[in-house]
Parts: C-alpha cells; structure tokens; sequence
C-alpha cells in the first residue's frame, strides 16, 4: 500500500490522483510507503539484476503495471584508492553518469514514465538545466508518449541538447532560466494536460531512491557515513535520503549516513538558508554557473532537502567554478573517471569541508556523480589544455615526446 502526503499538514492523497502539491497548505508531497506490508529477505534481491527494479517491493508501482525501462541503475561504487590516500578518508564514489543517457535522471524517469502510461497520460514535459529532459526524452521513446522539453536557450550543455532532439522530443528553447521554464511548464502542464516530470513530482523521485538501496546494497548492508550530493533543484538528495531512511526502517541498516549537499557558489541559496539557520530559501534571481546541470536560483524541492541535511545532522557547502574544475580533473586524472561539472561539486566539497574540519579524516564518504563527462565536452574544451597539432613526421613528434 502507498498514497501521497504532504511533508508540511500530512493530508494524504489517493495514488489515481494527479497531484503535484497539497490543495490544502500548497507543501510538497512525497509518496509514503506502507513497509510493514513488504516481506523481501535480502538474499532474495541478491539473487536479482542489480539496477532500480531489483527493489521492486519497495518502490509504488501496481503489481501488473508494465515497466518503462531502459535497465537503469546498477551504477559502480568505484573505491577512489588514489584520492583516498591523497585526502585521508575512505572515499567512494557512486558514478551515476553510468546510466543509460549518462545520468541519475535515468532512475526517476523509469518509475516516473511508468506512473505517467499507468494514469494514461497522452504527453509528458518538463523544464530542464540537460539532463532530465535527456533521460525524458528516451524513456518517452520508449513508452511511445509525446514529450515536450522546455530549456533555458543557449544554457544547455551540448550533449544533452544532442539527447532530446535524437530522441524525438519537441525541444524548446526559452529566453530566461531553468526557474523561468519550470513555472512555465508547471502552467502549461495543466492547461494541455501534460503529464509533468519535474522533481517535483513525487513519484520520480521514489526511482532516485535506489541511489541509496544501491549504495547499502554495495557497501554489503552497511551505511557509509557520510554521502555527498551536488544540489540543483533539490529533489535528488532528498530522495536519496528517504530512500536510506526506509532501509534504516525496514531493518537492512543500523545506521544512518550523513547528507551533505554541494551547491555552486553563485547558485547557492540552500547553502545560505542552511547556515543562517533558515526553513525558507531566498531565492537567487540570476544563478551563474559553469556548472549549467545546477544552475538554479529558487529550487522547488528546497524545503525537502533541508529538512534531509537537517534531520541526518549534515551539512551544505557551496564550491567556486574553479574548485569545480580542479575537482573534476581531479576525479579524471587520478582516478579515470569522468563527470560532467555539476557532479564535480561533490568532490569539490569534499575537499572544501575537510579543510574546514567538518569531514574527520578516516570517514567513509560516498560522493555521488550525478552526470557523464561527455554530457558537457565544450567545458574541457575551453578550461583544459588544448590538443598538440604537429607535422606528421617524426622530428616534430620527438621534440614533443622527449620535451
Ligand atoms: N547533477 C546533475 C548532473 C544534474 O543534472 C542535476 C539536476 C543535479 C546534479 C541536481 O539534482 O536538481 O535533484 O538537486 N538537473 C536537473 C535537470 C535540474 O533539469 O536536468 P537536483
């Protein structure tokens, strides 16, 4: 059994209803799940394909409902051996650039587009900083369904341009920023009768959950202590923690890890209501970031990823574009793995609140990478060395070599 309640008054709604916010108080909603009816041992899931739909008891889906799936999750929890000796704890890193269009959006959109055929909806839309509409995009193909995607224009990362037109979606550019489409389709979903697939629905974010049911699952039921999480709109930390919560619940784990969102420096307001001690963020009329996945100035999601920093007593800490940088090469360098920007701030933090003594050396810290490399090659392109053109003859290749 499962139903939709407001985090803020607690009313509670039917799983027919197409709802995104409470009709009483205006609060966000998020799916509550009835554990004590779920009976799974967990030999039993490990005898499962490992990806999202291995927790299939766990997460809000009809017993006969067909699955929209692309075989999402399943990511690496690669041990980073280098960057651990470099910084003195035991870091991890859960590389969601790993699924099928490169990034986490994957998880939300497989639970996400299956809700959407389940209370058969004819379209399906959203606002996007790249990547959700990407990972829209394909699970829509997927599902037959029409999708609309609408895009702060000339902000994009080009790969996740690419991603929406190659998978049919009707790509829509708009002049002004992610905040700035997401009211507009937030409008538009109503009066066209658009299934929305923002964050703020709720049910996309029961598919992000398994971010956290992976992590348990990799760390053989054991909780890190700490996990780290680049924040845009603020729904992905959130459902990461509500998903360790009900593993915490349901009895897997003993322990509860840490949260600690990363923001970039000029897109930060979760950063700043977490430090001045707020319940409310002030919103950021113009955010500028290199980092374009997290470039968002009134996050939707914020009252929820409070309360998640808050209530794991964890911790936000916002990143320059530089150490952004720094942290990607970093992460490529020294450990072969490439993120896109955005997912960079997790490393970047990392680095930050160990200097600032709130991450104690010897911890187990799981940082999440959001984004594929290859999501955003123009930011290598234009902050990296460039490529050597030579001659093709050997003098000219030797001077460089032996140089
Ligand atoms: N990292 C990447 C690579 C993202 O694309 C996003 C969000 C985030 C982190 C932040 O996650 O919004 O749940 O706090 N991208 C959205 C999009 C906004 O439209 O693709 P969040």
């Amino acid at each position: 059994m499962y139903e939709l309640r407001c985090i803020e008054c607690r009313e509670r709604y039917a799983p027919e209803e197409i709802i995104f916010t409470c009709k009483k108080c205006n609060g966000l909603l998020e799916v509550w799940m009835n554990l004590s009816e779920i009976e799974v041992k967990r030999e039993e899931l490990e005898k499962r394909m490992f990806g999202v739909w291995r927790y299939r008891e766990f997460l809000p889906v009809g017993k006969k409902t067909k699955i929209i799936t692309l075989q999402e999750g399943g990511t690496p929890l690669y041990k980073a051996e280098n960057l651990s000796k470099e910084l003195g704890v035991e870091l991890y890193i859960k590389n969601e650039g790993a699924n099928p269009t490169g990034s986490f959006k994957d998880r939300g959109m497989t639970l996400g587009v299956t809700k959407a055929i389940e209370l058969k909806a004819k379209a399906v839309g959203c606002a996007s900083t790249g990547n959700t509409s990407a990972s829209l995009a394909a699970y829509a193909a997927k599902a037959g369904i029409k999708c609309f995607v609408l895009l702060p224009a000339g902000k994009i990362a080009l790969g996740k341009l690419a991603q929406a037109i190659l998978h049919g979606a009707v790509v829509i550019g708009i002049r002004g920023n992610f905040d700035v489409a997401l009211k507009l389709i937030r409008e538009a979903s109503q009066k066209f009768n658009i299934y929305l697939l923002n964050s703020i629905n709720p049910w996309r974010l029961e598919g992000q959950k398994t971010e956290a049911y992976e992590i348990i699952d990799q760390l053989v039921f054991e909780a890190p202590d700490r996990v780290v999480v680049p924040v845009g709109n603020c729904g992905n930390i959130s459902a990461i923690w509500k998903g360790f919560k009900e593993f915490y619940e349901y009895g897997f784990i003993n322990e509860l890890p840490i949260m600690t969102g990363i923001q970039a420096e000029k897109a930060s307001p979760v950063v700043k209501a977490f430090k001045e001690g707020k319940d409310k963020i002030s919103p950021i009329e113009k955010p500028e970031t290199i980092a374009t996945a997290i470039r968002i100035g009134k996050p939707v999601n914020a009252p929820k990823a409070l309360r998640a920093i808050r209530e794991s007593r964890g911790y936000a800490e916002s990143c320059t574009d530089e150490e952004i940088i720094e942290a990607q090469k970093l992460l490529a360098r020294k450990e072969g793995i490439g993120v896109e920007p955005a997912s960079a701030t997790s490393i970047a933090g990392v680095i930050k609140l160990i200097d600032e003594g709130i991450i104690d050396k010897g911890e187990r810290v799981v940082c999440i990478t959001t984004g594929h490399a290859l999501k955003d090659p123009e930011i290598v392109f234009s902050r990296y060395e460039k490529p050597i053109e030579i001659e093709p003859d050997i003098e000219a290749l030797s001077s460089i070599i032996t140089k």
